[in-house]
């Protein structure tokens, strides 16, 4: 039996994920702050999910994940889904900061451990949702942009130092476009938005392939192609903005 810990499962895309693993029999400790929304999914499955508290500001949160992983008997794969996003136009400083707390530096705390502890094992795989945002600076979201592309570039980082090391660590870096989760429920009007359960499933696909990066879907993969090819004199000039 397989087995994964999911950092963000108790809404939208992890919570899905969470589901489509345990339903394929794997074992699943789905962790986030909700515990009550944790608990709702732990009861769709009680025999292949568990469930605990971690929140990824905290400073303890690598030593949380790792004493997690340990009282669990170990696991093949870790996943971080847990991040926060919104549009910042007016250039609120807390929004900027609170984003960063949590894509950035919560980031860090979860992938960081999860690498000292495959390290150690002598091997497994760290998976984590970044974003299509991650591929240029967004106007529309600067914060949220610049902490995707930061988490694109740890894993680009981690990759090398695994090889480097002579570790058998693979990385899997998963960037959907708009998905209809919570996270976009801020009132303003996302294009070409998908089903989470549809992003979920082509998700553990690219888990289970063991795929270095997959952009999701199909439109997006055109999408942040053109974008990458932009010049930036192009790029900044470019009305890139979800509809308010
Ligand atoms: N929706 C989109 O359009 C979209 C597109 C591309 C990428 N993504 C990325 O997908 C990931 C999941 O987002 P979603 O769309 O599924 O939204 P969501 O439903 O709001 O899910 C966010 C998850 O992150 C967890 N989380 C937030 N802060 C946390 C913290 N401090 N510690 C631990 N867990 C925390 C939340 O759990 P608690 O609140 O219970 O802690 C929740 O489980 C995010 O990284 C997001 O950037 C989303």
């Amino acid at each position: 039996m397989k087995s994964i810990i999911i950092i963000g499962a108790s809404s939208g895309i992890g919570r899905s994920t969470a589901r489509i693993f345990a339903q394929k029999g794997w074992r699943v400790i789905a962790t986030a702050r909700r515990t009550d929304k944790l608990e709702e999914l732990r009861n769709e499955a009680p025999d292949c999910i568990t469930t605990a508290s971690i929140d990824v500001t905290q400073n303890d949160a690598d030593t949380r994940l790792l004493d997690l992983i340990k009282e669990n008997g170990g696991v093949d794969v870790v996943m971080n889904v847990a991040g926060i996003g919104k549009q910042n136009k007016g250039m609120d400083t807390s929004i900027e900061t609170a984003t960063s707390e949590t894509n950035s530096t919560g980031f860090m705390r979860i992938v960081s451990a999860a690498f000292r502890y495959f390290a150690d094992k002598g091997g497994g795989h760290i998976a984590v949702i970044s974003s299509i945002a991650g591929t240029k600076g967004l106007g529309s979201a600067p914060a949220y942009s610049a902490t995707k592309r930061m988490q694109n570039t740890y894993i680009d980082a981690l990759d090398q130092l695994a090889r480097m090391r002579k570790l058998n660590i693979k990385f899997t870096d998963i960037r959907p476009g708009f998905v209809r989760t919570a996270l976009l429920d801020d009132n303003h009007d996302y294009p070409l938005q998908m089903d989470v359960d549809k992003v979920a499933a082509e998700a553990v696909r690219a888990i289970e392939k063991q795929k270095r990066v997959c952009v999701i879907d199909w439109r997006y993969r055109i999408v942040t192609a053109l974008w990458s090819l932009a010049p930036r004199w192009l790029w900044v000039r470019l009305p890139v903005q979800t509809k308010d």
